[in-house]
């Protein structure tokens, strides 16, 4: 199961490249790092499994002595001087197909900005868990995103697999969440307290990707 898919763009061709953050010159021999040194992460979380995977990418990013701020964006402002961070990543949980609002506003609102800075999107969702759902899931909650939002070209898209925590729901989204799981299952198969799709190497690799 591959809980974390990752796909990365050259930032000038457009091209799809899978490893890091390298870009060449004419002279294919040439190769020059970038260093990420300023980085910025803005969420929108609803039952907080994405703060636990800012939090990681975090650690990781700080392991690599890059300096990254991270910013609940339905509790705290982003920061107006986003042309000072080398990348900013912006994120969020998927419920009923859906981002949260406030990551959408920051796009929207910071459009111009964002489309002069190397910008990463993720999601976290309950279909990154399911390999049959994750074509489906690129596009519709990231492929999308980008594409309406003219100018805006991120460098790197990530689908990470979340959790099904039903003890945090109230009792209709518990019922409702723990059908459509069920139906998943194969028959006769009771729907665990808790599933957890998120891959901890995975989500560094990611961030290390972007950074490297
Ligand atoms: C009410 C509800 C609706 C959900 N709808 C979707 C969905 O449409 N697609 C999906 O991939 N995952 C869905 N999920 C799974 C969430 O994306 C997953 O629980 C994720 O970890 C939520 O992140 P958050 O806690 O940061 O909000 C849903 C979860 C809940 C509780």
């Amino acid at each position: 199961m591959d809980s974390v898919v990752a796909r990365m763009k050259h930032r000038d061709t457009g091209d799809l490249f899978p490893g890091r953050n390298i870009f060449r010159g004419e002279d294919t021999s040439t190769v020059l790092m970038l260093m990420i040194e300023k980085a910025l992460i803005c969420y929108g979380s609803r039952y907080g499994t994405t703060t636990e995977v800012v939090q990681e990418m975090v650690k990781t990013a700080e392991g690599l002595g890059t300096k990254t701020e991270a910013v609940f964006l339905k509790k705290d402002r982003p920061p107006t001087n986003l042309h000072e961070y080398d990348l900013v990543i912006i994120g969020s949980g998927i419920a009923a197909g859906q981002w949260t609002k406030e990551p959408l506003d920051f796009i929207k609102n910071n459009l111009d900005l964002l489309s002069k800075t190397r910008v990463a999107l993720f999601v976290v969702c309950g279909d990154a868990g399911s390999p049959e759902k994750c074509g489906q899931a690129q596009v519709a909650y990231l492929d999308k995103i980008v594409e309406k939002h003219p100018g805006f070209s991120p460098i790197s898209t990530a689908l990470i697999g979340g959790v099904f925590d039903f003890k945090k729901y109230n009792f209709g989204v518990r019922a409702l969440v723990k059908k459509i799981v069920k139906a998943q299952l194969p028959p006769g198969e009771e729907v665990p307290e808790k599933l957890d799709f998120r891959d901890w190497d995975k989500i560094r690799d990611w961030i290390r990707q972007l950074l490297q």
